[in-house]
């Protein structure tokens, strides 16, 4: 196929050339009758292009014209059979997925520190989780990836299972051993659902880790937004034929997503498909060289260390994702969160996000060369304007035993339930996730019990003032339970 065509854009392009009377949504029709500040803020052609299902435009939902042309040109760039755009990210294409392959009471194999979506499709669909814990890096404080030995196991103790879902990479860089874990899912007739929010482009270089796809996986959930170009919340998802029910994927899909689904991001889509499929290869050729020198500069600077490939061979890594600064500065008492606050302040770097020891950065198609010199200037200023220590950085906790599951996530969440002092929850059945970060696995998901292990590792980070995601009471002093 021409991967230069952008079937999806060029359709657009037109449409907004002939304008046309519009009686039809959306109502600021072409920005005429748009806010004057904003539109002037925002340009004039998002709006021309803000259109929906209008002649010639195709339907998501029944796709047979331009969007359809535009996901065949995707399913061949990332070695699918069928791709499908999404408006609602990731997100939307892992509940799709999951919920199309387990039916309630169904197991699904999945790794404690699983995106939270994932959560979500075991609410809607019933289904139940066998959970595997991840290889935890105590050297480094990350959470490493899957051990094969664990992933036998499991479907040993679990032949029934329907599926199992893996991340490919993690935020941290971090891949599994995708190729035999989808040889053992496969022995036991299980399907392999990919998380690759963070993996969308490393299918356009050998230099990078191995895609899901290109590993045999049957589908692949990609954010194409965070990776490779085009606009957030825009994303991907590629399955390979036959191994899904194809009705059921489709129905649920149209269920995750909008039925006036944005043309700006699926055609955002399309132009950061052409653009990978064309140039990706030579873009991420020079991010990678400069990405994994800055990481050795980085390492070399006295307090500071930034992963890089070294990592791999331990833990369950068996390969790093290379467009990310994993920085730490604990050698210079600096923890994570102060170093985020302090490349933003002090030097104007936008940093993804921290834990407690680390700062992490992500590049893309769009990183300037300078961008890698600002980085090793701020750097390299912390690290000769502070003091070498290694003590006010608390290195992570270890992680306390996944506690028993007394009932499905999905009978926990729609259960009566009562907002109880954290101080009453020992024992009771916890009607929330609970996810420290560090290292950003739940400790508690709806069901589980709260047993005095985990009551007594999360009283210490909650003492701690430590992050916690997902409580509803974000402080902890509450907590839901079933009744
Ligand atoms: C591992 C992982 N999976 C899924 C998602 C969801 O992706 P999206 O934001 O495109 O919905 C994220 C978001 O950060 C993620 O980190």
């Amino acid at each position: 196929m021409d991967q230069t065509k952008m079937p999806l854009v060029e359709a657009l392009q037109e449409y907004t050339l002939n304008h046309k009377v519009s009686m039809h949504i959306p109502g600021h029709k072409d920005g005429q009758g748009a806010e004057a500040g904003f539109k002037n803020f925002i340009g004039e052609n998002v709006f021309k292009a803000d259109i929906t299902e209008v002649h010639g435009l195709d339907d998501l939902h029944q796709a047979t014209g331009v969007i359809k042309n535009a996901q065949q040109l995707a399913a061949e760039a990332w070695g699918a059979d069928e791709t499908f755009f999404l408006v609602n990210g990731t997100t939307s294409g892992i509940i799709a997925a999951l919920t199309a392959v387990a039916n309630e009471g169904d197991k699904i194999l999945i790794p404690r520190n699983a995106h939270k979506s994932v959560n979500m499709a075991l609410i809607i669909s019933g289904a139940i989780p066998v959970y595997i814990q991840p290889e935890f890096d105590y050297e480094h404080g990350i959470i490493g990836g899957l051990s094969l030995e664990s992933v036998e196991m499991t479907f040993r103790q679990n032949p029934d299972a329907k599926a199992i879902y893996v991340i490919n990479p993690t935020y941290y860089g971090v891949c599994s051993d995708i190729e035999k874990i989808v040889d053992i899912a496969h022995s036991y007739g299980a399907l392999v659902i990919a998380d690759e929010a963070h993996g969308s482009h490393i299918y356009f270089n050998d230099k990078l880790p191995k895609g899901a796809m290109a590993c045999g996986a049957d589908a692949s959930i990609q954010s194409t937004h965070k990776m490779a170009g085009s606009f957030t919340q825009s994303s991907m998802l590629h399955v390979k034929a036959g191994s899904f029910d194809a009705m059921k994927l489709k129905t649920n899909l149209s269920m995750m997503q909008s039925t006036s689904p944005s043309y700006l991001l699926m055609a955002s889509l399309d132009a950061a498909r052409s653009n990978m499929a064309i140039n990706g290869r030579n873009i991420l050729e020079n991010l990678i060289m400069l990405a994994e020198q800055t990481q050795i500069k980085l390492s070399k600077m006295n307090g500071i260390e930034c992963l890089n490939k070294t990592i791999i061979g331990q833990y369950g890594i068996s390969d790093f994702e290379p467009l990310r600064f994993i920085i730490s500065a604990r050698g210079l008492g600096i923890n994570g969160y102060d170093l985020y606050e302090k490349l933003y302040s002090d030097y104007g770097i936008e940093a993804e996000f921290a834990d407690d020891l680390h700062c992490i950065c992500v590049l893309g198609p769009g990183t300037q060369e300078s961008d890698f010199q600002k980085i090793l200037e701020a750097a390299s200023d912390i690290s000769e304007k502070s003091h070498s220590s290694m003590e006010s950085v608390d290195p992570p906790l270890s992680f306390p035993k996944t506690p028993p599951a007394l009932m499905k996530p999905r009978t926990a969440y729609f259960s009566k339930r009562e907002t109880v002092p954290w101080e009453k929850s020992l024992g009771r059945i916890s009607a929330e996730m609970i996810i420290p970060y560090p290292p950003g696995i739940p400790v508690l998901c709806p069901g589980e019990s709260i047993t005095t292990d985990v009551w007594n590792f999360l009283d210490h980070y909650k003492k701690d003032g430590r992050h916690l995601h997902g409580p509803i009471n974000g402080t902890l002093d509450f907590i839901d339970v079933v009744v």
